[in-house]
């Protein structure tokens, strides 16, 4: 059957909007299928990679804020128990979601980019058991931490949720990279950079 120019047309616009009907927030381009995509609604990892990565980025962030409380017990020994566990145990159920934010599609680390769209190594997806393990664990010390109860076993709770922390973090997070200072750096006049007084 040979379609007529005005159906051509109409078809040609029903597929162009049904790739652009991703809308706002798709950061995909239409018909781009990363590797490991999926299709299908829901399939976030396919249709907002971005957003993906910045929620597991978030996450940790704000993991780390109820942390200070917890690391501070043992510089100052002290702190008020229930915050302390009100916190463990809202850190216990953010590292239970945080290894469910990672679909192959996230796999997006650049070693040469300044800024790379993620810090999770590929290595993630290499050893995937491992990390989600590490994720448990780290879990399970946070619930540990809630529960414990007087100074000593909350010092000890607390240094095992930091060690299950680094754990992880020493094998699928990037190197940390000191700013390197250029020699260029030892001419610099602060003093005409400062506002005028
Ligand atoms: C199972 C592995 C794992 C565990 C456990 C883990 N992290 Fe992370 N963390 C990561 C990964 C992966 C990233 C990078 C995520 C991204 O950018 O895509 C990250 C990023 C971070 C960042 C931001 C990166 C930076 O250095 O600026 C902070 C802060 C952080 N984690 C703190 C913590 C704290 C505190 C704990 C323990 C309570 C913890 N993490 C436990 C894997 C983990």
């Amino acid at each position: 059957m040979k379609r007529t120019l005005a159906a051509q047309l109409l078809l040609v616009a029903v597929v162009s909007l049904a790739a652009c009907s991703g809308g706002a927030g798709t950061d995909t381009k239409p018909g781009s299928t990363a590797p490991g995509a999926q299709s299908g609604a829901g399939w976030t990892g396919t249709t907002n990679p971005k957003d993906v990565i910045t929620a597991r980025f978030q996450l940790m962030v704000q993991i780390e804020k109820l942390m200070l409380p917890i690391d501070m017990l043992a510089v100052q020994g002290g702190g008020d128990p229930a915050v302390l566990s009100i916190n463990a145990a809202a850190v216990a159920s953010m590292l239970q979601a945080f290894p469910h934010l990672f679909p192959p599609t996230t796999d997006l680390y650049d070693p040469k980019a300044e800024t790379p769209a993620t810090i999770a190594l590929p290595a993630i997806w290499q050893d995937f058991a491992t990390f989600y393990n590490l994720a448990g664990a780290a879990a399970k010390a946070a619930n540990s931490m809630a529960a414990a109860e007087g100074k000593d076993a909350q010092l000890a709770a607390a240094a095992q949720l930091r060690a299950s922390c680094d754990a992880c973090h020493l094998l699928f997070l990037r190197k940390y990279e000191k700013p390197k200072a250029k020699a260029s750096d030892a001419d610099f006049d602060f003093d005409a950079a400062l506002p005028a007084k």
